[in-house]
């Protein structure tokens, strides 16, 4: 059965929640050759690994790759191992406390509801410019500019670079599938270095004229003594960006399609019987757009779910299966918007949780609400087809109607 978890089969792709049942329901967890991990299936050891201090995102803090046994990072993809070194998502204590203690304070609820007015106004304006055409794509005319709108207005990067982000980005981020080319390998290589050298052009604008954003004040506590280093900015900068729109445009793709397909639970939206809030949760937990987090074991005695996992090994979790676990979720294949369970896995949980979950709620809370507003006769018109991967989960296009 095992052989089944094909993620280059295009029936997995276009639907890969029965495969995943059958997986979950058949073990907790399982050696996957093809990977070289051990895959974890079940919502309460998932929920469990992410919190263990035991395993970490990164093991160079700990041991180096000889130690391990792992070959050293390959030469060929040296500027996308710089530009993630001192990522929040590569880190471990102590260096992940200190950078993710500067960047959170911009994200905690209480400064991202001052920033709703803000937010409505890139979503309202995005959307009335919809109105003006028959049909339109959710995915390119509404949730890629408005999210990559709201991220750079946090940080301080011009909105007008959206266009060469968006591209850098959707490069870069193939390199975390399960099995690529060396070709997408070197188009996200030279993409990094690209990225690289326009966020170090942009540290230097904000050293020249700063402007109270993100950016601008990781600048400003660099200058002041050396809790930062140029290196580290220009990660925290790139993951910002990348992980800052790419999930957000990713829920609301899949999400909305969700609702489209499910009719009933749409006018449940549109007459206001749930709210965009509550719904919210359901799209997060139904179609997970990021499906599988991974982490090193660090030290012995590790045991998942029965099985020993040695020191230097790595397990993936599988979100999408975690979150159509029965025995966490009721009856947990039904879209449900109504559901308002809020306690899922789609932003992880221990250190590395989701550090932008409160703005990306409050993204897709914010766009919930201007499609009921604006479009409450909202229709696909063309069956959407999901990107040809399976760890970040998106569509390609969502072509809809406004009556
Ligand atoms: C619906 C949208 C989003 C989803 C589903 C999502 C999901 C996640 C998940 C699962 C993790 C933890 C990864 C792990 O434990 O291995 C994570 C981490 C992170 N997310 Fe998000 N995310 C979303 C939106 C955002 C936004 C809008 C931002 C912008 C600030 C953001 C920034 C980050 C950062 C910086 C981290 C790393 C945190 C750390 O390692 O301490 N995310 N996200």
């Amino acid at each position: 059965m095992h052989e089944r978890f094909d993620v280059s089969d295009p029936s997995f792709i276009a639907d890969p929640y029965p495969v995943l049942n059958e997986l979950r329901e058949s073990t907790p967890i399982f050696w996957n050759e093809a990977s070289g991990q051990w895959v974890i299936t079940r919502f309460a050891d998932i929920h469990e690994t992410l919190r263990d201090r035991r395993l970490g995102r990164s093991y160079s803090h700990r041991y180096s790759h000889a130690e391990l046994g792992r070959p050293d990072p390959d030469p060929r993809w040296q500027r996308f191992h710089q530009h993630e070194r001192w990522s929040l998502l590569c880190l471990e204590p102590p260096d992940h406390t200190r950078l993710r203690r500067l960047v959170s304070k911009v994200f905690t609820p209480k400064a991202v509801a001052a920033m709703r007015p803000e937010i409505e106004g890139y979503s309202r304006r995005l959307l009335e410019g919809c109105r003006e055409r028959d049909t339109f794509d959710l995915i390119g005319d509404y949730a890629q500019p408005y999210s990559v709108a709201v991220i750079c207005s946090m940080l301080g990067v011009p909105i007008a670079d959206t266009k060469k982000l968006l591209d850098w980005s959707h490069a870069i981020v193939k390199m975390y599938e399960l099995s690529i080319s060396d070709e997408v390998r070197m188009a996200a290589d030279t993409a990094a270095g690209e990225y690289i050298e326009y966020t170090r052009q942009l540290i230097e604008d904000k050293r020249r004229s700063p402007d109270g954003l993100l950016v601008s004040e990781l600048v400003q506590v660099e200058d002041a003594g050396d809790v930062l280093t140029e290196e580290e900015i220009i990660s925290t900068t790139m993951v910002l960006l990348e992980a800052g729109h790419e999930a957000t445009v990713n829920t609301l793709g899949n999400g909305v399609r969700a609702l489209l397909k499910h009719p009933a639970e749409w006018s449940r939206l549109v007459t206001g019987d749930v709210d965009t809030k509550t719904a919210t949760e359901e799209l997060l937990r139904w179609d997970a757009p990021l499906q599988l987090f991974e982490r090193w074991v660090l030290e012995e005695g590790v045991e998942i779910a029965g099985q020993p996992v040695a020191v230097g090994e790595e397990v993936a979790m599988l979100f999408g299966s975690a979150e159509r676990d029965p025995r966490r979720f009721d009856d947990p294949d039904r879209f449900d918007v109504g559901r308002g369970d809020s306690a899922h896995v789609a932003f992880g949980g221990g250190i590395h949780f989701c550090v932008g979950a409160p703005l990306a709620r409050q993204e897709i809370d914010v766009s919930l609400q201007g499609l009921v507003d604006l479009f409450p006769k909202l229709a696909l018109v063309a069956e959407p087809r999901y990107h040809p991967t399976f760890v970040i989960r998106g569509l390609e296009a969502l072509h809809v109607s406004a009556s």
